[in-house]
């Protein structure tokens, strides 16, 4: 679609971020691009001052509806008071010491009473360890030490899983999607090592493992493809990779860094299918760094220092700090059934209400998504796969992005607990009236 509006959404935007800009050049002297976060925003970021409730406060004053919470981890919005508390009373105490705390005790049990597939878990400070020390745990129990993980998936940045993480817009052969590396200078070993899966092809998934099978230790994936626009498998698909790897006799580990949201046990709740390992992250500490990993207690076992030591010896000078334990326990015990419910309420009205708007504008547009998450793509035809979701209008998701921000709005592709149908209208009524001023 001939985008008309691009230019004079650039030029508002830059007219709104003086002070931004400023920082941004000082920034690009310190930091490679300005940032430390997979960040490139274009004409240039938008430096947050501060966050209260859904809204954040950038630095020259400008407002926004938040929908992208931290890459969702901001269940409760910013600074929620009931964060805020947990983590002033804990930093008052202290924030860290090598000896257990109370709260990672009551975290853990409330992690393992509600995701069915943990019997224990550990504590991290990220998704990326989370999902790095699952794929460890899984060669370790299983002796093998290969990995599958799905084309185009992203699971964090350690290098098990930093291949083919850009899905490949080439048609998949018959051997399935060959492993791609994601920077120079990557091991050889890694791209042999890591076996890469196409999405929603049980056929082909099922070559791939069998032709491994004797080395493959695990398959690690997310049980809805975030990075399709958080669209689940086809009806069986994830299924099918459950009884494949059970009858290879291989691990399956699910990534709920993002999808833990979608059930209080999760994505494997919600979809009733249960993995051997789970890895979680995002909201899970309340807003502060954390991530965690665990499974069924033979495996986890591996990590038990009693008789003789850990297999797998795994310290974290971080790892179940009490300030992050404290703002998560606090986080989770505030996200009851009900909590989860009304989330995926709202979630289904944002998408229902943007594809009318795209409908009624005569717009080549789809909404996917499912429980809290909903993504917007410029494209008609069925989001499958990585080769399908690389066909899309780019200047026309540039200039929305831009066109919301300039209205005070950050598309993103979730909500959080503070959300009503009154901000679900707020960014359907602007998306309608963004996309009606760009295409002139
Ligand atoms: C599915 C998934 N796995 C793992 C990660 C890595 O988590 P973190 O950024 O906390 O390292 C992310 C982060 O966005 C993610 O979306």
């Amino acid at each position: 679609m001939a985008v008309v509006g691009l230019q004079n959404e650039i030029e508002r935007f830059q007219a709104r971020t003086p002070r931004s800009q400023e920082m941004q050049a000082e920034a690009v002297k310190w930091l490679p691009g300005g940032n430390s976060r997979g960040l490139n925003q274009d004409p240039n970021p938008v430096f947050i001052e501060r966050g209260e409730g859904h809204y954040l406060y950038d630095v020259d004053g400008n407002k926004y509806l938040d929908f992208v919470l931290n890459a969702s981890s901001m269940i409760m919005g910013h600074a929620n008071p009931i964060a805020v508390e947990a983590i002033s009373d804990q930093a008052e105490r202290g924030t860290g010491w090598v000896g257990p705390n109370e709260a990672a005790v009551r975290l853990a049990r409330i992690l393992c009473e509600r995701v069915p597939s943990l019997d224990k878990v550990r504590f991290v400070n990220s998704g990326t360890e989370a999902t790095l020390n699952a794929v460890r745990a899984a060669r370790a129990f299983t002796g093998r030490h290969k990995i599958a993980k799905f084309e185009g998936a992203y699971h964090g940045s350690h290098e098990y899983v930093q291949v083919s993480v850009k899905g490949s817009p080439d048609p998949v052969g018959p051997d399935g999607p060959a492993a791609k590396s994601e920077f120079p200078g990557q091991p050889p070993s890694i791209l042999q090592d890591v076996v890469i899966l196409p999405w929603n092809d049980l056929e082909g998934c099922e070559r791939a493992l069998r032709r491994n099978a004797d080395d493959l230790a695990c398959v690690i994936i997310e049980p809805v493809a975030s990075t399709l626009g958080y669209a689940p498998g086809r009806p069986g698909f994830l299924e099918g990779i459950r009884d494949l790897t059970t009858q290879l006799d291989m691990l399956l580990v699910f990534d709920e860094v993002q999808t833990l949201r979608m059930a209080p046990g999760g994505a494997q709740e919600l979809l009733g299918v249960v993995p051997d390992l789970t890895a979680m992250g995002k909201f899970i500490g309340g807003g502060l760094p954390a991530g965690a990993f665990g499974g069924r207690d033979d495996i986890m076992a591996l990590y038990d220092p009693r008789d003789g030591g850990p297999v797998i010896a795994h310290a974290g000078t971080f790892n179940a700090n009490p300030l992050t334990m404290a703002a998560g326990e606090a986080t989770m015990l505030h996200l009851t059934p009900d909590v989860y419910d009304r989330l995926n309420g709202l979630g289904e009205m944002i998408r229902a209400k943007l594809r009318a708007v795209f409908d009624e504008l005569d717009i080549p547009a789809q909404i996917t998504g499912i429980a809290s998450f909903f993504s917007i793509h410029f494209n008609s035809e069925e989001i499958t796969d990585h080769e399908v979701a690389s066909r899309d209008d780019g200047e026309l998701r540039k200039a929305l992005g831009l066109g919301l921000l300039n209205e005070g709005i950050m598309l993103g592709s979730t909500i959080c607990t503070l959300t009503t149908e009154s901000e679900v209208d707020e960014l359907v009524d602007t998306t309608r009236r963004v996309v009606q001023r760009v295409r002139g």
